[in-house]
């Protein structure tokens, strides 16, 4: 069947009706190309992109110049596959002001259709305000990485009752200021359970069980290309990592000993004109 990008509604709808959203990262034009020619609905040009492409230990030195530079490429790659980008650390916590021109920037100079942002209740001004400003926003809440150092590092969030309530409670507060879907990352299963029974907007889990109404995972982790670490909640549906390696090793090999590149990948000259050369 012809992929088409759906819309806002229709994720409530698939919500109401039980069907699950597939999400998963992309970066670039390439492996957005790929996730379109699958069944996955969703792509997340995440701030991860700082570590699994940018190389650095944390999302906090990633720039909006990275994000807008890296959705265009996404959005070129997966015209029928709905995009949502990152609002990076310092994007959105200086000034409403702010906030708004680096949304608008992700939607007008990056193409994304939505953004997403970190945070629960310290948020929910900002989120009310981008979306009655047009902005669709999806909230991010759990394990927040931007902020995972004020968190005691990359751990379970929302583990006793106190603060699983408060989770519940950020979350009712993002669908009333208007996000349209909420990321769940790294919450015991049962409490996010409760959330998404109790939101009517859709949420999406990582590390977070099977009861979210999607699921997302940073494609490096998913195709086994990144093994730098490997959380708990990642599965590999390949080890991409090991068949890029020894791809590149048997090319090395083949031009060390010269039986690369063989005639059906070299170009050939009538001889003709080979003979004036002489
Ligand atoms: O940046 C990202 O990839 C994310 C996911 C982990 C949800 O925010």
């Amino acid at each position: 069947m012809e992929k088409r990008k759906p819309s806002i509604p229709q994720f409530k709808a698939w919500k109401e009706q039980g069907r699950k959203i597939r999400m998963a990262t992309a970066y670039d034009f390439s492996f957005a190309s790929l996730v379109e020619r699958s069944p996955i609905e969703m792509i997340l040009v995440g701030d991860s992109l700082g570590m699994v492409m940018l190389g650095y230990d944390s999302t906090v030195p990633v720039t909006m110049e990275d994000m807008v530079h890296h959705t265009k490429p996404v959005v070129r790659g997966a015209a029928n596959t709905f995009i949502v980008a990152d609002m990076p650390f310092g994007s959105y916590n200086v000034s409403l002001s702010e906030t708004m021109r680096n949304a608008n920037r992700l939607m007008q100079e990056g193409g994304a259709d939505a953004i997403k942002l970190e945070g629960g209740e310290g948020v929910l001004g900002l989120v009310a305000a981008l979306t009655s400003g047009g902005v669709p926003v999806m909230g991010h809440i759990g394990l927040t990485p931007q902020t995972a150092s004020q968190l005691g590092g990359f751990k379970v969030q929302g583990k006793d009752a106190a603060a699983a309530q408060q989770l519940i409670e950020d979350a009712m507060g993002l669908e009333e200021a208007g996000a349209f879907a909420v990321v769940l990352e790294c919450v015991p299963a049962p409490v996010a359970k409760m959330i998404s029974e109790k939101l009517s907007i859709p949420t999406i889990g990582i590390g977070a069980g099977p009861d979210c109404d999607g699921q997302v995972l940073v494609i490096h982790d998913l195709l086994g290309i990144f093994d730098r670490f490997t959380p708990k909640f990642v599965k590999k549906y390949a080890t991409l990592n090991g068949t890029i390696i020894d791809a590149l090793s048997t090319y090395a090999k083949e031009v060390e000993d010269g039986t690369f590149p063989g005639p059906e990948h070299s170009f050939g000259m009538v001889e003709e004109e080979l003979q004036r050369l002489y």
